[in-house]
């Protein structure tokens, strides 16, 4: 045993410990928790289901929260260090993700890029603070395929054009 290794009081080694994420959540800074929470609720179809002077939490439905709205300082700068985007994997196939590119579009959402990752197609964009989402279709259902082939590619970032569809 090193010298560094920590013991438990039963002689367990920390190194076992090893965290199982069952879900995941996320938890942002916006300038108006209120009006952003609305913006979720339109383009996301999250739900609200509570809130305080300071914060909006959202649900996709099943959990309490899956998104936080938390009201930033007043001088709070956008950009620089910190989330690059937050990736929502679609429940459907490309013609779901195609009217979802619709819906952003007629709602004027404005697009960042539209993107073919080998492993799926993403649709790219911005909640009203410009913090960067995505709407992505998994192409490769397979998750231990889905690894190898995000591997071989070197998890690859191609401009793709999707034609929108409008319901
Ligand atoms: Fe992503």
């Amino acid at each position: 045993m090193a010298d560094n290794d920590v013991l438990q009081p039963d002689g367990a080694d920390t190194r076992d410990v090893k965290p199982r994420i069952r879900r995941t959540h996320l938890s942002l800074f916006v300038r108006d928790p209120e009006a952003s929470a609305k913006w979720y609720e339109d383009v996301l179809a999250m739900q609200i289901t509570a809130r305080g002077p300071q914060w909006v939490f959202l649900s996709y439905g099943r959990k309490h929260h899956d998104i936080a709205l938390i009201r930033a300082e007043d001088d709070a700068q956008l950009g620089g260090i910190g989330l690059q985007h937050y990736g929502l994997e679609i429940d459907g196939d490309l013609e779901d993700l195609r009217r979802l590119y619709g819906m952003l579009l007629e709602k004027g959402v404005p697009i960042v890029k539209t993107t073919d990752h080998k492993i799926g197609i993403g649709v790219y964009f911005a909640d009203p603070d410009g913090n960067r989402f995505e709407f992505f279709c998994e192409t490769v259902p397979d998750d231990e395929e889905g690894k190898r082939v995000l591997g071989a590619y070197n998890a690859p970032s191609e401009p793709v054009v999707i034609d929108p569809l409008y319901t």
